[in-house]
């Protein structure tokens, strides 16, 4: 490829960008050949932090980082021809705040990114959204950026793939790499379902991983309960919320979506527009089962078998969904 990669990267100020610059600047993501321009936006008040994270993208040499490394507080300018966008930035839960205010202060943020994107952006761009709450906010941003086709607009529910896919291979004492297609369900929340029915290991035989895991209440009882608050406990340890392994997701989703999973049978999770299978309403951004396949293109897995105990978890994830969606709307119309 003689052309750079535009790559823009919002909230890059933050932690999670200063894990994730680096794996995008060295070839970790899009590969050894791949020439990047980054173009990071972050808002007013973070600028000179900014600027340090660019003195340090310079300092690393990196032989595959286009310079200069445009920094900014204007979306028009950080967003102009990108091929990649990573949302990083949003307004963070403050102590006391309510949910509705939280999604009125992410509504604003997403739409105007959306306008932002639809103005400037590559008609073709592929977009992720990480800031929380990040379904929702990819929903927003999906309503003001017509111009992008709704499917390369996504979110990230691969952490909670890469959480779970670690919990297995530890508690069956095997490699990761030989644990395949766990699967995460529904919203970036503590509703989240964290599935292993479709899990399987060079041991395990599909099919049989729920009961080797120890059954079904035992599941019920630790092991959907350690992912869904996994990420409280990181932040409760660290007193900051997980980035370095939010940074390592990101990469993933973006090296298989762009190039697709190592074998073509491979699960991953993704916050997808909702084709409406399995009965999740169509366009509802839904983490799901998917497969990728080279040159940015997924598709949902759609004929897998759920059972009642399944079921019985992606109905709560999906009626938490529909409710942040209403709220979400409710905004959304007052704004057009
Ligand atoms: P951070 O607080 O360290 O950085 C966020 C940055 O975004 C700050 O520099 C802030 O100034 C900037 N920002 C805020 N509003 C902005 C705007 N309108 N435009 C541009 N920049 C803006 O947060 P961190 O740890 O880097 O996390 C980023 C987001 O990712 C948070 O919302 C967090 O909850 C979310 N997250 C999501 C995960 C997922 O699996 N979906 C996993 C981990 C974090």
């Amino acid at each position: 490829p003689d052309r750079a990669l535009i790559v823009a990267v919002t909230g890059a100020a933050g932690q999670i960008a200063y894990s994730l610059l680096p794996l995008l600047a060295s070839g970790t993501v899009f590969g050894p050949q791949q020439r990047i321009k980054l173009q990071l936006l972050d808002v007013p008040a973070a600028e000179s932090v900014l600027k340090g994270v660019c003195c340090e993208l310079e300092d690393g040499a990196y032989p595959l980082l286009d310079h200069p490394v445009l920094y900014t507080s204007v979306a028009d300018e950080a967003f102009a021809g990108a091929d990649i966008v990573v949302l990083l930035g949003s307004f963070p839960r403050k102590p006391g705040m309510e949910r509705k205010d939280l999604l009125a202060k992410n509504g604003t943020i997403f739409r105007d990114q959306g306008q932002a994107l639809n103005r400037v952006a590559k008609a073709d761009a592929h977009v992720i959204v990480v800031g929380n709450p990040a379904n929702t906010n990819a929903w927003t941003l999906s309503q003001f950026c017509t111009k992008i086709p709704k499917e390369h607009i996504t979110a990230l529910a691969r952490l909670d793939h890469n959480r779970l896919k670690s919990l297995v291979a530890r508690k069956l004492d095997s490699a990761v790499s030989d644990v395949h297609n766990v699967i995460i369900w529904g919203n970036h929340s503590a509703t989240q379902y964290p599935d292993v029915t479709y899990a399987y290991t060079p041991q395990i035989v599909q099919g049989k991983m729920r009961a080797a895991l120890g059954g079904d209440s035992q599941l019920a009882s630790e092991v959907i309960p350690l992912i869904q608050k996994r990420g409280a406990e990181v932040l409760a340890l660290r007193k900051l919320s997980s980035a370095m392994s939010a940074a390592k997701a990101i990469g993933d989703h973006l090296r298989d979506w762009m190039f697709g999973t190592q074998t073509e049978n491979e699960i991953v999770s993704m916050i997808v527009p909702s084709d409406g299978s399995y009965g999740i309403d169509k366009g509802l951004m839904f983490a799901f089962p998917v497969q990728c396949h080279r040159g940015g293109k997924y598709r949902i897995v759609s004929d897998l078998r759920i059972d009642d105990f399944s079921r019985k978890y992606i109905e709560t994830t999906l009626a938490e969904l529909r409710s942040e969606r209403e709220e979400a709307m409710r905004l959304v119309s007052k704004m057009c």
